[in-house]
């Protein structure tokens, strides 16, 4: 069976602790709202994306629901923030780009979740009271099969095109994989409508997917973490004939497009499918009242084990169609159809040790090591403990027997601690105050508004981590920082893994070092004479450097550009910075002078201080300065007509990138926005302009164009 083991990196944002931990809605300012929704949105695609492209989730479900719970809870206070792209109106990720897009001609719609019996009780009288119906309802019951969703088009009775659901409008073409599927019929048995569209679920059964996974693991390839995901790996595979050697199954239980109604019924429909020669699940069942309901979700959650394939709940259906018709839709799932989901599966055992991870940002993570146990089917020896306040709340401690739980398919999770058998001596937890990759300080930052630390305890030693190392290192050769050609993110990587560069002051020693190694750099695959020639004159090209790039090309936690040159201008030399971050512990005379530089904050004035203080850190920059000169920041021409401007760029610019016009605005000493606001002096816009456009408008702001841009800063 499959390792379930948590992904090499698990950042454990504060958000994934779901609703509890974030503050509630109604003390939120429309500001702190839109920051949040719009963080959500894009934390929310990101995992639908794993979720549907990659067939590789990082969050367990109920995370996933939390965290889009919370999105709707914000819309539905703050209407403002709904807009056509709202996540409450899509189901699902825009496919992928392998596959040709198939538009569905009736959505592809998600179901709505329940838990419990009383939430199916609300249910079912809800349908009840919308209908105005005192009676009972028929509803329909069946298995919920945890596979993917397929549509399958017919035409004259043949199988025509066949889709993945995608984001429930548009899917992806996957007719010649569909093909390959035995148990889907190329051409329907008896008399069918001219269109037909059957929709249904792919899935793998238990015996394939383990039977796979050997096969995988013989062939040194990854192992898939559940039938789920195989089934869709080996659905979205763009060669059809590794599909065909994967035994994939199809249960129908809707239907989209049809020319003419196949029945009055859901378990009419069902039957006619039946007689087309497709696989219903025979577990479906017709239920006069909820008892009835919930007695068959019990004898179904009874069968779960034994059935060969997996299942995640139970879906009710209204039976009588015409019923379903007048009840219709709310955004992404149907009024007369929900799933009593089951609860999450269960196991106990012993916590062997608790590991600390340390992701790319340099947050550290706690990992359960554990005494393998199967979980609902699936052995798992891992599970993700999130953070230290999570491991003192629950007081877990090495040794303890403790209830792991496999919620849906991702990382199990540690539900509690089995008390009574907690060994003799067993001690609390110490989490680690120093980064366990590179021996530096390991802190909380606190939030200067709240006074609370943040749950994640990250790892200060950002220069010299080797956990951390290349990403910083691809920061400080980047464009805005050390700017240094021919070195970006492939030739860090490349270099980083060579062992020739692991430091940035690494890079400035590393022509010196290539002299004498052999093979000689330019006799590797990929360099040559010229590239090795040019990479190091651009290397020593940036031996001067001005200072505010170099304060940000060191990567400290939040000091972007802006801050760099702030600190620039105010320390004027990289010394007096650095003492007095150094000196800038919490209450100090030091640490209130980087507090009162215009625009810097107690926030950045805790992480200079953090990273200052970091003796690791020290020996990389005194490194790094034998290397470097630096001199002072750029001056700002100040006798520009936009010095000291609020100004933001909208439409597509044709002369500039977004960066360049950045980079320019600021170099005439202007500040740049992202968005129009009243402080706003300034809006150069370029075609297509939208919504800024529109915003400036109303509220009297200056427009010009690009070309007047150029005039307005002396360019021509
Ligand atoms: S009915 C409009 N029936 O669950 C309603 N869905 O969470 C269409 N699923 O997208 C769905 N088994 O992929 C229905 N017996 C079943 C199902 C089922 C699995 C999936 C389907 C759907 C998802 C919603």
């Amino acid at each position: 069976m499959a390792e379930k083991t948590p992904s090499p990196s698990p950042q454990p944002s504060p958000r994934k602790r779901g609703e509890g931990a974030r503050p509630p809605i109604e003390n939120l300012s429309p500001l702190q709202a839109r920051a949040e929704f719009e963080a959500l949105a894009s934390e929310i695609a990101e995992h639908d994306r794993r979720y549907y492209q990659e067939d590789a989730p990082t969050v367990s479900d109920a995370d996933y629901d939390a965290l889009r719970r919370r999105y709707e809870a914000l819309e539905q206070a703050f209407p403002e923030l709904a807009t056509a792209q709202s996540l409450t109106k899509k189901v699902g990720a825009k496919p992928s780009e392998k596959f040709a897009k198939v538009k569905h001609a009736v959505p592809m719609l998600s179901l709505g979740n329940v838990f419990s019996d009383e939430e199916v009780e609300d249910f079912v009288a809800r349908v009840g009271r919308f209908l105005g119906r005192t009676e009972s309802i028929a509803f329909t019951a069946e298995p919920k099969i945890d596979g993917l969703s397929c549509s399958l088009r017919y035409e004259s009775g043949r199988l025509v095109q066949a889709a993945t659901r995608g984001d429930g409008y548009e899917g992806e073409d996957v007719t010649a994989n569909i093909r390959t599927i035995g148990e889907i019929p190329e051409k329907l048995r008896g008399d069918a409508p001219g269109i037909l569209e059957i929709r249904g679920e792919v899935y793998m059964a238990h015996e394939d997917f383990a039977a796979l996974n050997e096969r995988q693991k013989a062939a040194g390839k990854p192992l898939f973490a559940n039938p789920r995901n195989a089934a869709a790996g080996s659905l979205r595979q763009l060669d059809s004939s590794i599909t065909a050697q994967r035994p994939l199954h199809f249960f129908a239980y809707a239907w989209g497009e049809m020319s003419a109604p196949l029945a009055q019924t859901q378990m009419g429909v069902l039957d006619a499918f039946k007689h087309f020669g497709l696989h219903v699940n025979p577990l479906t069942k017709i239920c006069a009242t909820v008892e009835d309901m919930l007695a068959h979700y019990r004898a179904i959650e009874a069968q779960r084990a034994t059935l060969g394939y997996d299942i995640d709940g139970v879906v009710y259906k209204v039976d009588d169609i015409g019923l379903q018709e007048r009840l219709g839709f709310v955004s992404r799932a149907p009024r007369w159809a929900v799933a009593h989901k089951f609860p999450a599966e269960r196991a106990t055992t012993i916590l062997r040790d608790i590991e600390i991870q340390v992701g790319r940002t340099g947050a550290l993570t706690p990992v359960a090591r554990l005494e393998p146990v199967t979980v609902g089917g699936v052995v798992v020896s891992n599970a993700t403990l999130h953070n230290e306040d999570e491991i003192a709340r629950k007081d877990i401690r090495i040794g303890d027997t403790v209830v792991v739980q496999r919620a849906g398919d991702v990382i199990p999770q540690i539900v509690e601690v089995v008390k009574e058998k907690r060994p003799h001596g067993a001690r609390p937890y110490e989490f680690p105050h120093v980064c366990p990759r590179c021996g530096s300080a390991a802190l909380r930052e606190i939030d200067a508004k709240t006074g609370e630390a943040d749950v994640v305890r990250r790892c200060t030693g950002s220069l010299i981590c080797p956990a951390q190392a290349v990403e910083r290192l691809k920061h400080f050769a980047s464009r805005n920082a050390m700017d240094i050609e021919g070195l970006g993110d492939k030739q860090i990587e490349f270099f980083f893994d060579e062992g020739m560069i692991k430091t940035a002051s690494d890079i400035f020693t590393l022509a010196e070092r290539e002299a004498q190694m052999s093979p000689r750099l330019a006799e590797r695959e990929g360099y040559g004479e010229t590239s090795v020639r040019n990479l190091f004159a651009a290397i020593a090209a940036r031996r001067k450097i001005p200072i505010n790039r170099f304060i940000y090309a060191l990567g400290v936690r939040h000091v972007g550009e802006t801050n760099a040159r702030r600190l620039a201008r105010h320390f004027g030399d990289f010394e007096s910075l650095r003492e007095t971050a150094r000196a800038a512990a919490p209450d100090s005379e030091a640490r209130a002078r980087i507090d009162t530089i215009d625009g810097v904050g107690p926030v950045v004035s805790e992480a200079l201080h953090d990273f200052f203080a970091e003796p690791h850190n020290e020996r990389e920059i005194d490194a790094l300065l034998k290397q470097v000169t630096l001199e002072p920041m750029p001056a700002v021409a100040s006798a520009s007509p936009v010095a000291g401007k609020t100004v933001v760029f909208t439409g597509s610019l044709e002369r500039l990138t977004r960066d360049e016009a950045k980079a320019q605005a600021e170099r005439f000493g202007a500040h740049v926005a992202g968005s129009v606001s009243k402080k706003t002096d300034l809006v150069v816009a370029g075609p297509g302009a939208g919504s800024k456009l529109k915003k400036a408008a109303e509220l009297g702001i200056e427009v010009i164009s690009e070309d007047e841009w150029f005039k307005r800063t002396g360019q021509g």
